[in-house]
């Protein structure tokens, strides 16, 4: 696509992106108004699939050239580059480089999808793996939309709940705990088996793939991008499986690989990327697969994002991320959200 129409729909998508960035990103909102001015960065970000046409697939395209090249002159606006950072604006760095790489970049966009694994989810998945530990015994988990695989390692990170630590190691989750008080667990789950399924898992021995994980970090977020570096150095020594599958057809087969332990299957910012009817096979098929025996789903997922799936009246069409615990047991389903909190786990309002 290269319609003048269309390079305007990509200028305004910029424009958009100014605003969802200012807070947290000080960096991407300067270089989105400027580059939004412009035809060097949005006559590249025209050249992407439709459902990737979005600004942060120009900016990971960009980054991950960087990473790679740290000399170039642009790196020296990044946070995560610079030593010190320059702090006027970016704007004609970013279109000279926007130029030079045209065609490095448009390869990138044009082949590369937006991908996040964001550990910070571990923090409110904990609070209700623990509870179905509780009440079921040791766990088996299965990760659906498991990316790298890092979710499946939720019982090696420290988790720090006000003054509550839970747990020990190299990478700690930090979350707010807001509304009416639970008691924490003493410890964190004990998952005794597990594995991933991803319709493109990231390959942890895979460079390339790494790169482009880090290239999806906004560069302004260094504590993101730190616990993501701690908690993949992590992943290569335990190397947690994940399988290359669809997220409704494959996950029998999936569910019939985990040992032993209540089987749990996880989804954490997944089922907004399956079409609106894949959504509600998936819940059929977690049903159909717990015919015969006890199953539990834990999901943060979007209720704004995944209206099909049947949320309860309280939390439907929520913009937050809503921490829900579904169990079949004993020919019967429960159904329970625990609390709503930040899409990166960052806080949790429970009740
Ligand atoms: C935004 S990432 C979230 C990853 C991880 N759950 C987390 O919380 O960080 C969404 C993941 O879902 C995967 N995915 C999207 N559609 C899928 C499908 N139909 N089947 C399996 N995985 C899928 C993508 O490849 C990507 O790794």
């Amino acid at each position: 696509m290269t319609g003048s129409s269309d390079l305007e729909a990509v200028r305004r998508e910029l424009r958009g992106f100014v605003q969802v960035s200012a807070a947290r990103a000080p960096l991407y909102a300067t270089l989105a108004l400027g580059l939004s001015q412009s035809d060097e960065g949005s006559s590249i970000l025209a050249h992407a699939p439709a459902t990737n046409r979005i600004a942060v697939t120009l900016f990971a395209a960009i980054q991950f050239l960087l990473l790679a090249e740290p000399d170039e002159p642009l790196a020296a606006w990044y946070p995560n580059l610079a030593v010190e950072p320059r702090r006027d604006d970016p704007t004609e760095a970013a279109r000279e480089f926007c130029s030079r790489r045209r065609d490095d970049l448009i390869a990138l966009v044009q082949s590369r999808t937006p991908q996040t694994n964001e550990i910070g989810r571990c923090a409110p998945l904990i609070l209700a793996l623990s509870a179905v530990e509780r009440r079921y015994g040791r766990l088996a988990q299965l990760d659906v939309g498991a990316s790298a695989g890092l979710n499946l390692l939720s019982d090696h990170y420290r988790y720090r709940f006000g003054e509550t630590v839970i747990g020990d190691g190299p990478v700690e989750l930090v979350c707010e705990l807001r509304g009416e008080p639970i008691a924490l667990p003493h410890r964190r789950p004990q998952v005794v088996s597990r594995i991933g399924l991803d319709r493109e898992p990231i390959d942890l021995d895979d460079a390339d793939q790494l790169r482009w994980l880090l290239a999806c970090v906004w560069p302004d977020q260094a504590d993101r991008r730190e616990r993501l570096q701690a908690a993949l150095e992590l992943a290569r020594r335990m190397h947690p499986v994940v399988r290359a599958g669809d997220a409704v057809d494959d996950l029998p087969v999936a569910l019939g690989e985990l040992g032993d332990g209540h089987p749990v299957v996880t989804t954490s910012w997944v089922l907004n990327y399956l079409p609106p009817q894949r959504r509600v096979e998936f819940v059929q098929a977690l049903a159909t697969w717990a015919g015969h025996r006890p199953l539990t789903w834990v999901s943060y997922e979007s209720p704004a994002a995944t209206p099909e799936l049947d949320w309860p009246g309280a939390v439907a069409g929520s913009e937050l991320t809503a921490l829900r615990v579904v169990t079949w047991v004993d020919g019967g389903r429960q159904d329970r959200v625990v609390g709503q909190g930040h899409p990166h786990g960052y806080w949790l309002n429970l009740g």
